[in-house]
C-alpha cells in the first residue's frame, strides 16, 4: 500500500472521561466490533477501586494492566485503529494528559444521569491546548438521565464547546426506544444485549414515513419528528471543518453496557475522525508523509520486575516509517540509538514490529536513555513541541531517612520523575528537593517503589505551596532581578527551567501584580 495510504486509514484517539461513565466498557465494545477480542468482559479494568489506601496489590496490578491496555490496535471497515488507554483515576491526570499529546483526536464518554463531571472539565481544557477534535458520546440512556437538551447546554456551558447532535434518543432508563441518527438519518431500536453484534437498523429515509408510526407508537414518533426539527432549526449543519478544528463536538446517545448505539459512533468515528496530521517541532512543521522518520515519547512505563531495570517507551510515530534495527538519532543526547526488540501494540497482544507508520505507537524497550518527551528522528535535530509539564496540585518535600542510601535515592527519585510518576523542583536555596503531584496516591507509590526498587527510604513532609509557575520574561534583566528579589521561592524543573513557587493563590496574585514584565506560566510549554 502507498504510503500515503497508510496513513490515510490511521486513527489514533483516546477515550477520555470521569471515573465510571463507562470508558472502560466502551473500549471494549469498539474491540468486540474490531474483531480485537471475541467476548464482552475480556478487557480488564484499568482503573484503581481502591478502598484502603495501601492496597499495594491493587496498584502493582495496576501496573500490570496498564501495559496489557495501554494501546490498543485494531482494524476496522479497512481503517487501522489506535486507541489510547488513559487512566481515569484522578491521581494518574498527568499520565492522560500526557497521553493526549500523543492521539489525534478524542471521544468524551458523559453519563447521562452525572452530566460534565468534574474530571471531563479539566481533560477538556487539556484537548482545549491542542485543539484536539471532540466526539461526545452520552451514555447510559438506559438509565433515567437528565433531560438530552439539558445535558447539551450543560456540555456547552461547562466543557466551552459547541455541540451538535448527530443522534437523538427516543425517551430514556424505562421507555428508552432507541436512537434516530441524524447522521444517517436511520433508526435504531433499541433492545437490551450485551453481545449485540448484528446490524439491526432499520433505514427511515424521511422521518414523516409512517412505518415509525409504528415502530415506536405514535406519541414518540410525534415527539422525535418535533425534537428532529427543532434540533435541525437551532444547530447549525455539522461541520467537518469545525469538529476538526476543535470547535464543535459531534454528539451521540447510547448505552454501552448493552452495545447500543456504539456502532453508530464507530461508523462515524471512522468518517470523521482526522488522520495523522502535521505537528511541530521547535525548527518547523513536520508532515507525516515525509519520507523521514520522527516522532516522540509520551510515556515511559518501568518494568513490573523491580530486579530488571528495562522501560518500554512509547513512542508516536509522526512521520516516515519506523524500521526496526534501523539506527535513529535521539535528539537530545544527539547519540544514535538502534531498537532492535521494538513492539507493536495491537488488541491486548504485544507483537514485534518490524515497521510502523504516522499515527501508530510503538514500545521501545530502554535501560533509562529516554524521557518523556524526548525524539528521535532521522536526523532532524528539532524537539516535538507539545508535550508540556503541568503544575502539579500537591507538594510535598522529600525527606532522606536513610544516610546510606543517598545514592539510590537520587537515583530512583530521578528515574520515577522520568517515568513521569511526579515532577521534582529542586530549589535554588539549600537544594531542597520537593515533589510535585495531581494528587495524594502518588506520594505512597513513589515511596513503596523507591523502597522496592530502589533500597531507599522516604518521608514526606507537608509543605504549603499553592502552585507552581514557569516564569519567563522578554527583559533577562527583569527576570534576574525577579529570581534575586525572590531567592527564597526559585526552584528548578527536571530541565533546569526556572519555576516560581507560589505559597497561596492570593500571594501569587500580588506578585504577579508587582511584577507586570515576568510571565507565569502554570505549564512548562509556553
Ligand atoms: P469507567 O471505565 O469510565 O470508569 O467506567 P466503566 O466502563 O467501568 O463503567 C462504570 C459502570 O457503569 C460499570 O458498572 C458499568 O457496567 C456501568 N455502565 C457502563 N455503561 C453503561 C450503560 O450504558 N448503562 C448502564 N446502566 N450502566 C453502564 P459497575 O457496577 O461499576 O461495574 P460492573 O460490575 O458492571 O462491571
Amino acid at each position: 500500500m502507498a504510503f500515503d495510504q497508510e496513513i490515510d486509514k490511521r486513527r489514533t484517539f483516546g477515550i477520555i472521561s470521569h471515573p465510571d461513565a463507562g470508558k472502560t466498557t466502551l473500549t471494549e465494545k469498539l474491540l468486540l466490533f474490531g474483531g480485537a477480542i471475541q467476548t464482552a468482559g475480556a478487557v480488564k479494568s484499568n482503573k484503581i477501586k481502591m478502598h484502603a489506601r495501601s492496597d499495594w496489590m491493587e496498584i502493582e496490578k495496576q501496573r500490570g494492566i496498564s501495559v496489557a491496555t495501554s494501546v490498543m490496535g485494531f482494524n476496522y471497515r479497512d481503517v487501522k485503529i489506535n486507541l489510547l488507554d488513559t487512566p481515569g483515576h484522578k491521581d494518574f491526570a498527568e499520565d492522560t494528559y500526557r497521553t493526549l499529546t500523543a492521539v489525534d483526536s478524542v471521544v468524551m464518554v458523559i453519563d447521562c444521569v452525572k452530566g460534565v463531571e468534574e474530571q471531563t472539565e479539566r481533560l477538556m481544557e487539556v484537548c482545549r491546548m491542542r485543539d484536539t477534535p471532540v466526539i461526545c458520546f452520552i451514555n447510559k440512556l438506559d438509565r433515567e438521565g437528565q433531560d438530552p437538551y439539558d445535558l447539551l447546554d450543560e456540555v456547552e456551558e461547562k466543557l466551552n464547546i459547541k455541540v451538535r447532535p448527530l443522534s437523538w434518543p427516543i425517551n430514556m432508563g424505562k421507555t428508552f426506544k432507541g436512537v434516530y441518527s441524524l447522521y444517517e438519518k436511520n433508526l435504531v431500536l433499541f433492545q437490551s444485549s450485551k453481545q449485540r453484534l448484528d446490524d439491526e437498523t432499520i433505514k427511515i429515509e424521511d422521518i414523516n414515513d409512517p412505518r415509525l408510526d409504528e415502530l415506536v407508537g405514535e406519541n414518540d414518533a410525534a415527539q422525535l419528528r418535533e425534537d428532529v426539527e427543532l434540533i435541525e432549526s437551532v444547530y447549525p449543519d455539522f461541520s467537518m471543518e469545525d469538529y476538526a478544528a476543535g470547535k464543535v463536538a459531534p454528539v451521540f446517545f447510547g448505552s454501552a453496557v448493552n452495545n447500543f448505539g456504539v456502532r453508530e459512533l464507530l461508523d462515524c468515528f471512522i468518517d470523521i475522525a482526522p488522520s495523522p496530521k502535521p505537528r511541530e517541532t521547535e525548527l518547523r512543521e513536520v508532515e507525516p508523509n515525509e519520507s523521514k522518520f520522527s516522532g516522540f515519547i509520551f510515556k515511559i512505563h518501568a518494568n513490573m520486575d523491580p530486579k530488571h531495570r528495562n522501560r518500554i517507551a512509547f513512542l508516536r510515530v509522526c512521520s516516515g516509517k519506523f524500521e526496526r534495527g534501523k539506527g535513529y538519532l535521539h535528539v537530545r543526547n544527539n547519540k544514535k540509538f538502534k531498537f532492535s526488540n521494538a513492539t507493536a501494540f495491537m488488541a491486548q497482544e504485544k507483537e514485534i514490529v518490524d515497521e510502523a507508520y504516522p499515527g501508530d505507537i510503538v514500545g521501545l524497550y530502554d535501560t533509562g536513555n529516554l524521557k518523556i518527551g524526548d525524539t528521535l528522528s532521522e536526523g532532524e535535530k528539532g524537539m516535538y513541541k507539545g508535550i508540556p509539564s503541568f503544575s502539579p496540585e500537591m507538594f510535598k518535600e522529600v525527606v532522606n531517612k536513610d544516610a546510606m542510601k543517598t545514592k539510590q535515592l537520587e537515583k530512583g527519585i530521578n528515574q520515577l520523575m522520568e517515568e513521569g510518576v511526579a515532577q521534582l523542583f529542586t530549589f535554588e536555596m539549600g537544594a531542597r528537593k520537593v515533589v510535585g503531584t495531581v494528587g495524594a496516591l502518588q506520594f505512597e507509590v513513589i515511596q513503596h517503589r523507591l523502597k522496592h526498587e530502589y533500597g531507599a527510604s522516604v518521608d514526606f513532609m507537608p509543605i504549603n505551596l499553592f502552585k507552581a509557575c514557569w516564569i519567563s520574561s522578554d527583559d533577562d534583566a527583569k527576570l534576574n532581578e525577579f529570581v534575586k528579589s525572590k531567592y527564597r521561592h526559585i526552584a528548578k524543573d527536571k530541565d533546569g527551567k526556572l519555576v516560581f513557587m507560589a505559597e497561596t493563590r492570593a500571594w501569587l496574585r500580588m506578585v504577579e501584580d508587582n511584577f507586570p514584565d515576568i510571565q507565569f506560566h502554570s505549564t512548562s510549554e509556553f
